[in-house]
């Protein structure tokens, strides 16, 4: 099994000094609004996944008038003690050490401590656009597997090359196709792996996602989830030889998988525009239970939870079937937050007071 023992966080947002000790099972982090609970979550964040999980830059995390901030968190991943360091000084760059060896690149780390976020905003999985839910897929993806954390990695470098070289003909006027072709015949084989990865992810994770939605909503609505790919029936390099006019006039890559959809439907309707905001939310939580167990699949060990407001918007029934989830075996550690500190019984609770933030 897999959990975090200790947090020790440093300068860190709104928090100078802060030492917090976990329980393997269920953990709650309650206070105020703005006491910086997010923030925690976010700083283990920065321990698994090398980087905040709100996309902000290194240097905007460091708390105000501070130079520097330091992560540390003292984990258990089976029956060994690991030690996980983040440090970043306004001017350098950011260091990793798991144990004291510091990580050449950040990627290497990915993986080692599986970890499950959700946060209000990802509402915008289920309601937003489709770049919120291809980072769902990738950052699941990535965690299990370096193949495909890799292959994103260079996809992308060659997507970005591909569209400059389309704005340089566009400003020249001119079109050389073979240039083009020889990044089509690198990206190609990528492409298709990734399309392959996708697709297995979305067959293991359907029934599951399927299965946890009807019990935390406790009836049975018709949901359904799809992957959406051009690449189902086609290969990359037909399509793309297909689309060179097209990318030529529009200026970049117009396909690809940084192009895949995924959705959801109610009734068969969109859920982006059908589903309450109950019902979005439960879309999530299923989601969430769902890429857990495949991460647990792949990698034999549960990843950690943080549930960043979960339970607001849920109502009593979806509430009590979600506490029931979160006490049984199929989740490992997880750490909730709450803006009140009257909650469903947590093995240990974890209250953050704000006058310590006037000093
Ligand atoms: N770099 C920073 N320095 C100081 N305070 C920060 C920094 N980044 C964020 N904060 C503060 O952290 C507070 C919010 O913390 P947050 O974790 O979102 O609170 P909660 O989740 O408990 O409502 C905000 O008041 C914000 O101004
Ligand atoms: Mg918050």
């Amino acid at each position: 099994m897999l959990y975090i023992q200790n947090l020790k966080v440093v300068n860190f947002k709104n928090h100078r000094d802060k030492n917090i000790g976990f329980l393997p099972k269920l953990n709650a982090i309650c206070g105020n609004n703005g006491t910086g609970k997010t923030n925690l979550l976010d700083a283990i964040t920065y321990l698994c996944l090398t980087k905040s999980y709100f996309n902000t830059a290194d240097s905007q995390n460091v708390k105000e008038k501070a130079s520097f901030f330091t992560i540390e968190g003292e984990f258990m991943k089976n029956e060994n003690q690991g030690n996980m360091f983040c440090g970043f000084q306004e001017g350098g760059k950011k260091v990793l050490k798991y144990n004291q060896v510091p990580y050449e690149k950040p990627t290497e780390h990915i993986g080692l401590l599986p970890l499950i976020i959700n946060t209000p905003a990802d509402g915008s999985i289920v309601s937003g656009s489709s770049i919120e839910r291809r980072k769902f897929i990738d950052s699941t993806l990535s965690q299990t597997d370096h193949d495909y954390l890799n292959a994103l990695i260079r996809f992308n470098k060659f997507i970005e090359q591909r569209n400059a070289q389309l704005k340089l003909f566009e400003k020249n006027n001119l079109f050389d196709a073979r240039l083009i072709v020889l990044y089509d015949e690198q990206m190609a084989p990528l492409n298709d792996y990734i399309h392959k990865k996708r697709k297995l992810f979305f067959a293991a994770i359907d029934p599951l996602f399927l299965q946890h939605y009807t019990n935390i909503a406790t009836k049975s609505e018709l949901v359904k989830m799809a992957y959406q790919s051009e690449f189902t029936s086609t290969e990359y390099l037909t399509i793309a030889a297909r689309n060179y006019k097209r990318d030529m006039a529009y200026g970049y890559t117009t396909s690809g998988i940084h192009r895949d959809e995924m959705e959801f439907s109610f009734n068969n309707q969109p859920a982006k525009k059908w589903a309450s905001q109950g019902q979005q939310k439960t879309v999530l939580l299923a989601l969430r239970l769902a890429q857990l167990q495949y991460m647990e699949m792949q990698l034999g060990i549960k990843p950690i939870l943080l549930l960043d407001d979960i339970f607001d918007k849920l109502d009593r029934h979806r509430c009590s079937a979600l506490i029931n989830l979160l006490n049984s075996d199929l989740v490992g550690q997880v750490i909730t937050t709450h803006t009140n500190q009257d909650i469903f019984p947590h093995e240990n609770k974890i209250i953050l007071d704000e006058n310590e933030f006037l000093a």
